[in-house]
């Protein structure tokens, strides 16, 4: 998995990018207009990775004015191919252009009870730095975690 490329989203991807969003994320995925937006705007970066011809995860980073942190806005992996490190690629990514671009820190949401999600964060060195309490849908609190670059 070394050698997978990481590639800018175009807005031909938009499809498959939508139907991945919708296998990961259930009633809190991005509506089809809000990542064709994300899509277009210049502050943001929009990767992805291809498998056997198709997108095996993407990943969105959002770049504030006057903010000391890139954003880890989302970050999903098409189940296929999770457990292969991909995700541990794409935050490498977000690092090295977070670096690149002059932040202190990535930043990043996620719910206390996705696991996967912030055992990767802990594993690739972030830190919990604060809690917003019954933050999503489901009623569960985000942790606010960041890392350092
Ligand atoms: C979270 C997610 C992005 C991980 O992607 P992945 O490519 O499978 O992750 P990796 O293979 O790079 O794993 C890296 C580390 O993440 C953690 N991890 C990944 N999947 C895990 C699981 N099912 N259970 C526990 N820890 C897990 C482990 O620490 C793992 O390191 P290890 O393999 O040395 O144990 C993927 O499960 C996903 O897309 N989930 C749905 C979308 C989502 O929740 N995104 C995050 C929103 S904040």
């Amino acid at each position: 998995m070394n050698t997978t490329s990481i590639e800018q989203a175009q807005k031909a991807d938009l499809k498959e990018i939508f139907a991945l969003e919708q296998l990961c994320f259930d009633a809190e995925a991005f509506t089809r207009r809000q990542l064709r937006y994300l899509l277009s705007q210049a502050r943001s970066y929009f990767l992805l990775t291809k498998q056997e011809g198709k997108i095996s995860s993407f990943m969105i980073l959002l770049k504030k004015k006057n903010s000391s942190g890139l954003r880890l806005y989302s970050i999903a992996v098409n189940p296929k191919f999770r457990g292969q490190g991909l995700a541990q690629i794409l935050l490498k990514e977000a690092v090295a252009r977070a670096t690149a671009d002059g932040y202190k820190y990535v930043t990043l949401e996620v719910s206390e009870i996705n696991k996967p999600a912030v055992n990767l964060y802990l594993q690739q060195g972030f830190e919990v730095f604060g809690e917003r309490k019954a933050y999503y849908k489901n009623g569960s609190s985000a942790l606010l975690m960041r890392k350092a670059v």
